[in-house]
């Protein structure tokens, strides 16, 4: 059985909810018990509602629910994968190549504050400017899975014995990491401001285009030429424990794209006053300045060809995701044509966890077993 079988490449958004009566714009008392009598469902907005955030019942957004329910079925930890191949082949000079052991570093610069990055906009950002409960159950499971993340991208770091200073620090020190993080901290800032409120046309576009930044930019555009380039390696097999570890952060990115996808489109339905042309317009400009970032992040990381893999073959692979991602939100693509030169990873997203896992595991869960008062 899969666990998750959504293919972000393959299949269309997840089916959207049907449309709402008119938008509440007035934000009062989200965060206080309704003192107006029981929580009618068709009263839940995605922002600005006025229903009690603490009653998850009656469910509206059934979709979010159910992606809750496939997060938490995918649960993982690190410790899970066995690194000692990985650790013998990064303490052989022979095992991989300079421009191999540059991927690996150079990723794990990028992903170890991204991670954190998207923790913190979770949790002090999205999280209070959304009042429906479903989707904040969600966004709890999601916070966790991303530090998963950063512990598993940690673990390596420590498993590898890499110079913590020098990779923690790539976000600062590394034009090409640094660059990414740049364009992503200001939308980031918007939600995280404890100043910033939802409720006016401008302030509610400020919050969608920050999500769509998060959703649709960072975890679904520039985190994909390190997810290929770690799967690759692994393919010819080496750094098998990472790249194992990067399929588990795959698949859980997948589901928080398509989540955030999700809400997208919600808050579309349910304000279509907010996307107008201009929107429009700066969310396209936005898409292809990350198209730019992202592909100068692959020269970066790929001076010259390595593994089969080069910038050039990067460059129609983040046209062709960038294209998916605006069919996703109801925009047309920004590169007709643009192909997948890597169809193998839709394979590496619908991942057989029991499988893998229990071929390989290596501690056990504290869960089933009886509770020790000793
Ligand atoms: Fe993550
Ligand atoms: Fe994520």
């Amino acid at each position: 059985m899969l666990l998750f079988e959504e293919d972000d490449f393959v299949k269309e958004a997840p089916v959207q909810p049907k449309a709402v009566s008119t938008p509440v714009l007035e934000r009062t008392a989200a965060n206080q018990p309704s003192s107006s009598g029981r929580v009618n469902a068709q009263d839940k907005r995605v922002i600005n509602g006025q229903t009690d955030v603490n009653q998850l019942v009656p469910f509206k957004y059934h979709w979010a629910w159910d992606k809750y329910l496939a997060g938490c079925a995918n649960h993982w930890m690190p410790q899970e994968v066995p690194m000692n191949r990985d650790i013998a082949q990064w303490k052989d000079s022979t095992a991989l190549t300079e421009d191999e052991r540059l991927i690996v570093k150079r990723n794990l610069g990028f992903f170890t504050t991204a991670d954190s990055l998207a923790a913190n906009n979770i949790v002090l950002g999205t999280y209070r400017h959304i009042t429906a409960p479903e989707c904040r159950q969600y966004l709890l499971r999601q916070g966790f899975e991303e530090a998963i993340h950063t512990h598993a991208y940690q673990y390596i770091v420590e498993s590898l014995g890499l110079d913590e200073g020098e990779i923690f620090n790539a976000y600062r020190e590394i034009p090409s990491i640094r660059d990414k993080d740049n364009f992503l901290i200001p939308f980031i800032d918007t939600l995280t401001n404890p100043n910033f409120k939802t409720g006016t046309l401008e302030t509610d576009q400020q919050l969608l285009r920050s999500l769509i930044v998060f959703a649709c930019i960072m975890e679904g555009l520039f985190f994909y030429v390190g997810f290929v380039q770690i799967l690759a390696l692994g393919r010819q097999n080496k750094m098998q424990g990472s790249a194992e570890q990067y399929q588990y952060i795959l698949r859980d990115e997948s589901l928080h794209c398509n989540f955030g996808v999700d809400l997208i489109n919600t808050i579309k339905l349910e304000n279509p006053q907010l996307w107008t042309d201009k929107f429009r317009d700066e969310i396209k400009t936005l898409m292809q300045q990350a198209v730019e970032l992202e592909y100068r992040y692959a020269e970066d990381t790929m001076p010259r060809g390595v593994l089969g893999l080069n910038a050039s073959m990067f460059k129609e692979y983040l046209r062709f995701i960038a294209n998916r991602r605006c069919q996703q939100i109801g925009l047309d693509v920004l590169y007709p044509g643009a192909a997948n030169p890597f169809p193998w990873m839709s394979e590496m997203i619908d991942l057989k966890k029991e499988k893998n896992f229990f071929e390989s595991r290596v501690t056990e869960y504290q869960t089933g077993g009886a509770l020790n008062w000793d």
